[in-house]
């Protein structure tokens, strides 16, 4: 079993990754940023750490992060503007490899865009600039010694989750349910042979478990 901080825990991938995590026996924090948020992740059975990203730094994220084996970045600005972006995706992320770093936590699970988002669309000034930032994290931590994985789902919804996914190293763009998006987190928590590789992800045919093993075969070192 793991200890996982999560980082965008109260958000609609992070909690119902902090919901499967805990239900299946590993240890999980979650990052929070509104008082009231703590009792919701109690109830869940995780444990809360009061911190917002835009005010935080590296240092007091690390300590926050002592003992935890896995941490997953899931926050975002969920489109509220390019400052807000640049804080949470951009610099959010930045702090957040850097913490882990700090405190001995190898293994650092980043939730990213799919590339082709947008593609063919009128996309806003604000699309293009969360597409760029996006792209400036994965490199961020790309550069970095952890065992990083970045994950890029497509469009994300509020449908039910199938348990099937298209999972590769470059796949056609779809749409993939905020569910399956944290079951399939929740089984590279569960896979740490996966690491060092960008992973793109749609909803799709095959079994989770069986597409993140699948995927270990491209990992790196
Ligand atoms: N929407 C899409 O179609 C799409 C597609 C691909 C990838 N993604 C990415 O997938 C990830 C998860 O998406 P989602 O739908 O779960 O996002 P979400 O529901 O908007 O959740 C965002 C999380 O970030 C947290 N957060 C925001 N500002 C923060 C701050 N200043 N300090 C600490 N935490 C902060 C939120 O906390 P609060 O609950 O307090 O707001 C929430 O927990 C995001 O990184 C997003 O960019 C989205």
């Amino acid at each position: 079993m793991s200890h996982v901080f999560i980082i965008g825990s109260t958000g609609g991938v992070g909690r119902r990754l902090r919901k499967r995590l805990s239900a299946s026996g590993h240890q999980v924090t979650g990052l929070h940023r509104k008082p009231e948020q703590a009792a919701g992740l109690a109830e869940d059975n995780v444990r809360p750490v009061e911190l917002d990203l835009l005010t935080t730094d590296s240092e007091t994220l690390a300590q926050a992060m002592q003992g935890s084996d896995v941490v997953v970045f899931s926050a975002g600005a969920a489109g509220a503007g390019i400052e807000l972006t640049d804080g949470i995706d951009g610099r959010g992320a930045q702090i957040a490899a850097e913490a882990a770093r700090i405190a001995g936590v190898k293994r650092f699970l980043l939730v990213s865009a799919f590339p082709d988002a947008g593609r063919g669309k009128q996309i806003s000034p604000t699309f293009e600039h969360y597409m760029k930032v996006k792209r400036q994290a994965d490199v961020m931590l790309a550069a970095t010694d952890l065992d990083w994985v970045i994950l890029r789902p497509g469009t994300l919804t509020n449908e039910p989750g199938s348990g099937k996914v298209n999972v590769g190293l470059a796949i056609a763009y779809g749409e993939i349910s905020r569910e399956d998006v944290a079951a399939v987190l929740h089984s590279l928590v569960e896979h740490d042979e996966v690491k060092r590789v960008i992973i793109e992800l749609t909803e799709g045919e095959q079994p989770i478990d069986r597409a993140v093993q699948q995927i270990g075969a491209y990992s790196g070192r």
